[in-house]
Parts: C-alpha cells; sequence; structure tokens
C-alpha cells in the first residue's frame, strides 16, 4: 500500500470511488472535471499498481484545512489505505501551513483513532450544508 499524489490521469477514477459513498449521504458527489480541475489537492492509495482510495485536501481558511472526500474501494478496506490516505493528508496539510486539520463526518470512531476529535469550528458555520449539518466535526492540530 502507497499513496501519492493524484494527477488529472486519475480524476475518472477518484470520482467513482467518491461516487460510490454518495447515495447514502456518506460522500458528497465529485465530478470527474471538478477532481482533474484540483488533483494537485488529491492525494491516492495504490495497491499492486492500482488506485485503491482518494482523499481531497480542501485549504478552507488560511492555517485551516479539511480532509474531504475519504473513499476507499469497499474491496481494498482493512487493509491500510484509509490510514495511509490520513497519515499522508495530514503531512501535506502541514506542509502547506496548516495548523488545523479537520473533517465533516459521521465516522467519529474512525477519525478518532487519528486523534482528530469533535470541534467546534466557527469558519464552517456559514457555509454548513443541510447534509453537512448532521454530521460532526473532528478536528486535529498539526505540529509544525
Ligand atoms: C473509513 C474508510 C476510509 C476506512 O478505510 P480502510 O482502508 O478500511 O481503513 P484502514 O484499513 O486503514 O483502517 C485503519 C484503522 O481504522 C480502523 N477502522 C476502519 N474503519 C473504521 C471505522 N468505520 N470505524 C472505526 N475504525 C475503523 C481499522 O480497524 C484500522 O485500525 P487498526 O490500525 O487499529 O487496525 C473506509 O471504510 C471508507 O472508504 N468508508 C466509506 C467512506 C467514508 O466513510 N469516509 C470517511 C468519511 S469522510
Amino acid at each position: 500500500m502507497r499513496t501519492r499524489r493524484a494527477t488529472q490521469h486519475d480524476a475518472a477514477r477518484i470520482s467513482a470511488l467518491i461516487h460510490s459513498f454518495t447515495t447514502d449521504g456518506t460522500l458528497l458527489p465529485r465530478s470527474e472535471a471538478f477532481v482533474s480541475t484540483h488533483a494537485d489537492h488529491f492525494i491516492v492509495a495504490e495497491d499492486e499498481g492500482q488506485v485503491v482510495g482518494c482523499v481531497h485536501l480542501d485549504e478552507y481558511a488560511p492555517s485551516l484545512s479539511e480532509l474531504r472526500s475519504l473513499a476507499v474501494d469497499p474491496a481494498a478496506q482493512g487493509k491500510g489505505a484509509g490510514r495511509a490516505l490520513v497519515l499522508a493528508t495530514e503531512a501535506l496539510a502541514r506542509k502547506r501551513g496548516a495548523s488545523t486539520l479537520f473533517a465533516v463526518s459521521n465516522d467519529e470512531a474512525f477519525f478518532n483513532r487519528f486523534g482528530f476529535v469533535a470541534r467546534h469550528i466557527p469558519e464552517l458555520d456559514r457555509e454548513r450544508s443541510e447534509v453537512s449539518r448532521y454530521k460532526g466535526v473532528f478536528a486535529k492540530d498539526l505540529a509544525v
């Protein structure tokens, strides 16, 4: 299992991975065009040369970044891709100067494992959609 920064060539696969978790509202859809435009902010996990997972690092505000669109192919889950993607996202966020990384998710137990804890993020209030309003916000301060 390894991670690498995405390129525009990964856009179709990333969009499809995210799409498979949109029907129950777990993730918001991301079009291939969106991913292609923002490819520099996506990271993929590869297993035996195949892209099996993805994540989006969204620079939400100065020094505040959001981990979004974390998805691992069900056939590849439980093998460390999710962990590798979270750690790679933290490393990229730190490199880009973020001091706090947060995620909006229903999966508190997963994010707790990585030191994210429920926190009110005031910057989020003005933009939270009806969907994300019912999820939790989990944040982690990043050591510089
Ligand atoms: C959540 C998700 C990314 C985990 O991916 P994964 O590749 O199976 O995760 P890993 O194999 O790296 O697991 C890392 C650790 O988290 C644990 N874990 C995995 N899923 C978990 C969950 N839903 N809740 C709690 N712990 C979980 C694993 O047991 C493992 O613990 P360990 O290191 O002590 O053994 C994957 O299930 C997924 O894509 N879910 C659908 C989309 C989603 O919910 N995204 C998150 C919201 S943004």
